[in-house]
Formats: C-alpha cells, sequence, structure tokens
C-alpha cells in the first residue's frame, strides 16, 4: 500500500457518507454459511478484511460478487469445513466462520487465531460455548478441529465475558441448533443485533439481540436474505476526532446517533458542539480542545475501545491532562511511541495513558502499528504543522474503506504517494 502525505492545519468543512460497520459485515459475511439461497449485503464497506473474509468463503465453495457496495453470496456450493493457515493468519476474527461452518458442516477446523497487534486474542469463550452446545473439540498442533456427532442441541450458556466475537458464534451455532439456546451476559453492541437482523430475515428466530440475554430458537435451515449494513460507529467517531483536531464544521450522513453516545458526549465535554437527525450528525469544533475527565474504555453502551486511539490524539493538543483507561485490550497502546514523534507528550502505564495536551504538533514520518493506531496517526498529521508521511498503510485499509478520499473532499490536504 502506498505511503499517505498529509500537510496539517487546513480546518475540514462539508458532508461526508459514512461507510458500512466492518465489525457488523463480517460476522454477517460468516452466517451466509448457514443460509440455503444468495444472499447480497448491501451497504458493504470496501475492506481488505472484507475481502480476507471473501477468500474464506470462496475456498469453502461459495460463490461471491460484489457490484458497488452490494456483495452478493451464493452458499450453496460450500462443501469443505477447513480455512487454512494461510487465510487465518490474514485476519484473526476469521475465528468468527467457526460457529456458522459448525451449524451447516457439523465440523470446523481452524488454525489457533494466535494474538494480534492487541495483544493475546484467545477464544476459549468462543470454545466454550461450542462445546456446551454439543461440539467436541480438540487443539491439537496450533489446529482446533470441531466435530458435532449428534448434532448441535440448545443449552443455556453464560458469557463470562461479554465477549463480542463469542456472543457472535454462539448466535450462529445456535440458529440451526435442536431447541432453544439462552446466552446470559452477551454483548449488547450493535452489531450483534445488525448480525441478529440478517438471520432473522434469512428465517432465524432470535429475540433480545442487543441486551445482555439473548434466546434462539434453532430452526431446520436458514433461506436467503438481503440487508442492508449499519453505519460503521468507530469510522463515524474517527471523523469526529478528525475535525475536532483541525477545527471546522463537518456534517456524517448516513449514521446512528444513538450508537455513538458516549462519544459525542466525551468531544462535547472537550468542547464540540453537535446536532442531529435521525440519521446524521453535525459536529463543529471552532476552539482549541479541553481535557476531559478520566475515559475509561468499556463494553458497549461503555465508550468504544476501537474509539480510544484517534480521541487521544485529539487530546494530546488539548488545552489540559487527560487520563485514558484502556479495559479491553492488553496492547492497545503500541501507536503511542510514533504519536510522540509529532511532539505529543503522553505517558503510559500498563493500561493506562496520560495525556498532557500540548500547543501544537510538528509534522513526522510515522508508522502505523494497527488498524486504530493508524487511523490516531492521521488524526495527528491533520492537525500538526507541516508535512507528515504515513507509513504501512495497509493497516488502516484493514477497516476504511477511503479515508484519504473522504478527508480530502472535506478540505484536508491529504493524498497517496
Ligand atoms: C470485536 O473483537 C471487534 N472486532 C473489535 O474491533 C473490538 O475492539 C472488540 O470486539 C471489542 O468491542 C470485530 O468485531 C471483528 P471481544 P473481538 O471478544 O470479538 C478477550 C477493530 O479495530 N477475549 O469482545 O475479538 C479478548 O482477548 C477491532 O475494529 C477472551 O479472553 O472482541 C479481549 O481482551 C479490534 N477470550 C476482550 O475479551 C475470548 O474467547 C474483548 O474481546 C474472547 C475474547
Amino acid at each position: 500500500m502506498p505511503d499517505i502525505l498529509v500537510e496539517g492545519t487546513y480546518k475540514l468543512n462539508g458532508s461526508v457518507k459514512v461507510q458500512g460497520a466492518k465489525n457488523s459485515v463480517l460476522p454477517i459475511i460468516a452466517a451466509t454459511v448457514l443460509c440455503g439461497g444468495v444472499c447480497h449485503i448491501e451497504n458493504c464497506p470496501k475492506l481488505s478484511d472484507v475481502d480476507a473474509s471473501v477468500k474464506i468463503l470462496e475456498h469453502l465453495g461459495a460463490k461471491c460478487h460484489f457490484s458497488g457496495n452490494i456483495l452478493s453470496i451464493d452458499p450453496s456450493g460450500i462443501n469443505d469445513y477447513v480455512i487454512p493457515d494461510n487465510l487465518m493468519r490474514e485476519m484473526r476474527s476469521s475465528s468468527l466462520f467457526l460457529g456458522a461452518i459448525l451449524g451447516r458442516m457439523g465440523k470446523a477446523r481452524i488454525s489457533s487465531p494466535g494474538g494480534c497487534e492487541l495483544g493475546p486474542r484467545p477464544i476459549d469463550l468462543h470454545i466454550k460455548s461450542l462445546k456446551c452446545l454439543g461440539a467436541d473439540v480438540i487443539e491439537h498442533n496450533g489446529c482446533v478441529s470441531l466435530d458435532v456427532q449428534n448434532g448441535l442441541i440448545g443449552k443455556e450458556i453464560h458469557l463470562s465475558f461479554p465477549s463480542v466475537g463469542a456472543t457472535e458464534n454462539t448466535i450462529l451455532a445456535a440458529v440451526t441448533a435442536k431447541g432453544v439456546t439462552i446466552i446470559d451476559n452477551a454483548a449488547k453492541e450493535p452489531e450483534i443485533e445488525d448480525l441478529a437482523d440478517f438471520l432473522k430475515s434469512a428465517g432465524a428466530k432470535i429475540y433480545g439481540a442487543g441486551n445482555d440475554r439473548i434466546i434462539v430458537e434453532g430452526v431446520k435451515r436458514l433461506s436467503s436474505a438481503t440487508h442492508k449494513i449499519i453505519p460503521d460507529r468507530i469510522v463515524a467517531a474517527t471523523y469526529i476526532s478528525c475535525v475536532s483536531s483541525t477545527g471546522g464544521d463537518i456534517e456524517l450522513k448516513d449514521v446512528n446517533p444513538a450508537h455513538i453516545r458516549s462519544i459525542i458526549s466525551l468531544y462535547k465535554e472537550a468542547g464540540c458542539e453537535f446536532s442531529e437527525t435521525t440519521d446524521s450528525i453535525r459536529v463543529k469544533s471552532n476552539r482549541r480542545l479541553k481535557s476531559v475527565s478520566t475515559v475509561r474504555t468499556l463494553t458497549y453502551p461503555g465508550f468504544p475501545t476501537d474509539a480510544g486511539p484517534a480521541l487521544i490524539s485529539s487530546l494530546s493538543i488539548a488545552k489540559g491532562t487527560t487520563i485514558f483507561v484502556e479495559n479491553i485490550f492488553q496492547n492497545r497502546f503500541r501507536y503511542i511511541d510514533e504519536l510522540k514523534r509529532f511532539g505529543a507528550n503522553v505517558q503510559t502505564e500498563d493500561r493506562v495513558a496520560i495525556i498532557k495536551g500540548v500547543k501544537n504538533l510538528s509534522g513526522a514520518v510515522c508508522e502505523c502499528p494497527d488498524l486504530r493506531g493508524g487511523s490516531a496517526l492521521l488524526v495527528a498529521a491533520l492537525a500538526a504543522r507541516g508535512n507528515s508521511v504515513i507509513k504501512k498503510t495497509e493497516h488502516i485499509k484493514r477497516g476504511y474503506e477511503d479515508i484519504v478520499f473522504d478527508i480530502s473532499n472535506l478540505g484536508g490536504h491529504i493524498l497517496y504517494i
């Protein structure tokens, strides 16, 4: 992927459509494995993580076709249950395919997803749920093999942590299991509700998605479905962070304000002005941000971990000091060393970051360590005086359809080089 060149301090003005949600489309692509006919996924963002998921589907035997932002999938030819190591390594959230492959094929095999940039990414909660539903699990030589002799049987499952992925895999395994599954302490993220809406449009019986107790009544099979992906709340948060750092007045179109209440409230406290309609948000930032009270990342509806890095970049030029506590991932601060190249004053100790606002950042050359760290460096570059070059931008392409195009359209001086 080419580097990104940014000439900072230009204000952002205008309107931008927010893409479909990466963390909604990935589990929904996996869910099509269970479907009996062609599925059309609308508002599908063009991301490298989506490409990786399509590669897995095609490896399993499905046929996929992109037309504009509609991804059409014909799962009828699926005849395999193994995700090879090379495809697993491309995207750790490929573990989301486990429940769906198990539901369709009665067995599934993946190589252990291993860690990622954010630290160890175990799937013990996923495996525990699938075992509870009747799967025999063998973990050997870095491979996880699951097998159900007599079909999946609905059960009551309590998740010790409201894991997004474990909730999604449990739902996917439960939708065609025999009997009723109850998921207690389920994740409540909007992407869970979107997955359930897709599955229900294919004939699944799911109640309570979006709450911490989800009930799934197993059905024999699923049909085809057409579904529009919800807006990406983290992309919306990233654009709010951009304008809060450069100053300006932007309108985010095709967003759901209800999905980003915790984000709006924080940027309001920092000094941004907001107005909203049911599907748009207007953000004005015409003064230097102020520091905010301690920020703690939490599961939904708390402040989302994925919106943390960009917020830290914005607060690095705020007036005052902010304390930021990361409660979800072990290794979320890898990008901070790169952020310091811009002159940011951020000290980290384990999962705590102390952000002492400086008056200005200066342009720098930096490298993206991961997806959200990369977007945070882009925020810093937009605010910094002078030119910046951002390298390893393939990380950004995993989750942002075309942030360079979007920001440039809003008046940012940014281009691929
Ligand atoms: C999803 O990851 C998202 N990814 C992440 O977004 C997001 O940060 C995360 O949820 C939290 O909201 C997708 O949806 C594809 P978790 P997931 O299971 O499912 C631990 C981005 O940048 N855990 O809720 O992996 C885990 O290690 C990405 O878009 C276990 O210990 O998140 C982590 O510390 C990053 N055992 C915590 O729980 C398990 O079996 C949260 O994980 C599962 C998880």
